[in-house]
């Protein structure tokens, strides 16, 4: 096949360090065929609201063949395209058509497990102990579990198979780990990333990015394991599947991304990921994590920035994603950072002082110096559903119902009227509130004080102020618990205390989270100046 370039349009190829890139969790966005599941054809169909909110580009959670035991990271064929979702001529004719409105594609590849239900792992288990097909996991003879490494969801990582062996997983029994020892597993993904790069794919996120490499004596985790020592996670030689994935991806026309989802509170050993031959950009969940206050987001800001400089890369901002707690439900309660072991049913939350938060740190967040990313629905203002009866999320089944999972947050888009569906035909898969009228984008649109609205304007003015995306900041002075920094002639002014506060001069206010009251700022809002 004939590798499809870029639009002649997108053709910077710098144009991931300052990118807005908005994230679709592709069950939950749009419904063509109206079976209550998100599709291709409803994605297709909703082009021309990402051309009008102002994004670059679009992240695809996976939609390959799968059981769906984890969401789609169990991934079961990694060409094609989840029958449920549409199919592989719906996703070449989508990545054209938004490339023609100015807007990249970029999709999820999966590459530290597959689902049990791929070729391979059903070889595996035919094939019998000893055989090939088992070295491309980790099966082990033993009479006990190999080790006590605990699930990323909790609970063991070893399931036993009839035949006595043991094999390694991080995540669910549906999503057996490879053996990166291999070269088959090798040769393999970086065959799937030409497959769809051939595709006109414009990068691809990389999921749990640092878990690849397992020490092959699989020994316990020590009780504080230093830098690289870990069993099975950041082991030094992870850096080399990397490399030989950027020498693939640099091999195309138009500037084909690595973004890794690399969760790691060291921030040095973060950055090695994105020294210039291997990963272009990794999410900052440092940021993500941080609660509403000023001396903890400043601190972030200056680490992560400081973690950045030495290898060039640009940092991202991440207020959230398919995993954690949306940010007008974060924001709104006592403790507002996130913890994936802290979740809880029925934390409380106002919503009200949840969403004036959010809608400031939407603005803090495009004014930072990096790419963008939005979490599909965050532009509308979704809290996290907590009254979901039948959740699917295994998080939440293997914490035993104490964790509440991560359904909340994936819960199918509002387009449009009074009443769930909202736009969607059928059933939606996961149910919808009743009280979501005011939230549905046809609610939103034409309403300027709406977050849709607030969001169309911030992505613009960042669009067409040079300033803005790739660059430094200077913090400039201010009261007590307010952000303020200064790009170029622009200056950014979130006030997270409880005072209203003044502006610092200006030439024009270009856009305020909240009304200004007698001309000052007023607490948990945001307002942009032209200096
Ligand atoms: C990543 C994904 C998450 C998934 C996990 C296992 O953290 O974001 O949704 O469950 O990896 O693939």
């Amino acid at each position: 096949m004939v590798p499809t370039p870029l639009a002649p349009s997108a053709t910077d190829p710098l144009w991931w360090r300052d990118a807005v890139i908005y994230q679709i969790y592709i069950r939950s966005f749009a419904d063509g065929n109206g079976d209550g599941t998100g599709d291709i054809e409803g994605v297709r169909a909703h082009l021309p609201y990402l051309r009008d909110l102002g994004v670059d580009a679009i992240w695809f959670t996976p939609w390959y063949p799968s059981p769906l035991a984890d969401g789609g990271y169990d991934v079961a064929d990694y060409r094609n395209i989840h029958p449920a979702f549409g199919d592989l001529a719906g996703a070449e004719a989508l990545i054209q058509e938004a490339l023609a409105l100015g807007i990249r594609t970029i999709i999820d590849i999966v590459p530290n497990h597959i689902s049990n239900e791929h070729e391979w792992f059903k070889a595996a288990l035919a094939a019998g102990p000893g055989s090939p097909e088992r070295e491309r996991f980790w099966f082990v003879e033993s009479e006990t579990m190999p080790n006590h490494w605990v699930s990323n969801f909790q609970g063991e990582t070893w399931t036993q198979v009839p035949d006595g062996e043991w094999y390694l997983h991080l995540f669910t029994p549906e999503q057996p780990d490879l053996n990166w020892n291999h070269p088959d597993v090798r040769r393999e993904h970086e065959d799937v990333l030409r497959f769809w790069f051939d595709r006109g794919v414009a990068g691809v996120r990389i999921d749990s990015a640092a878990l690849l490499i397992k020490d092959p004596a699989l020994p316990e985790v020590p009780e504080n394991p230093g830098p690289g020592e870990h069993p099975n996670t950041d082991r030094d030689e992870v850096h080399d599947v990397y490399r030989s994935w950027r020498a693939v991806a640099d091999s195309y026309p138009g500037t084909r991304v690595l973004v890794g989802e690399v969760w790691m509170p060291d921030t040095k050993r973060f950055a090695d990921y994105l020294r210039p031959d291997e990963m272009h950009t990794a999410f900052n969940f440092d940021f993500m994590a941080r609660p509403w206050n000023a001396a903890e987001l400043r601190e972030s800001i200056d680490s992560m920035l400081a973690a950045h400089a030495p290898v060039n890369a640009p940092s991202t901002w991440v207020l959230s994603n398919h995993d954690v707690t949306r940010p007008v439900t974060r924001y709104g309660r006592e403790d507002s950072s996130f913890a994936f072991a802290a979740k809880r049913f029925g934390t409380p939350t106002d919503l009200v002082k949840g969403t004036r938060r959010a809608r400031a740190a939407a603005l803090l967040s495009a004014a930072l110096p990096g790419s963008l990313y939005i979490y599909q629905g965050d532009e509308l203002g979704l809290p996290e559903v907590d009254d979901i009866p039948l959740r699917e999320d295994p998080m939440h089944f293997r914490s035993n119902g104490v964790d509440p999972g991560r359904d909340g947050c994936r819960v199918p888009l509002p387009w449009s009227g009074d009443a769930p569906p909202y736009g969607w035909g059928g059933t939606p898969w996961l149910p919808q509130p009743g009280d979501w009228a005011p939230l549905t984008v046809d609610a939103q649109q034409h309403d300027p004080a709406s977050m849709l609205s607030l969001y169309r304007a911030a992505l613009e003015l960042r669009r067409s102020t040079a300033a803005l995306g790739d660059g430094d900041l200077a913090w400039t002075e201010s009261a007590p618990d307010v952000l303020a920094f200064q790009r170029g002639d622009f200056v950014n002014v979130t006030n997270l205390s409880a005072e209203h506060v003044a502006l610092p001069a200006h030439k024009k206010l270009l856009l305020t989270s909240e009304p200004l009251v007698n001309g000052e700022l007023p607490p948990d809002s945001t307002a942009w100046l032209r200096v």
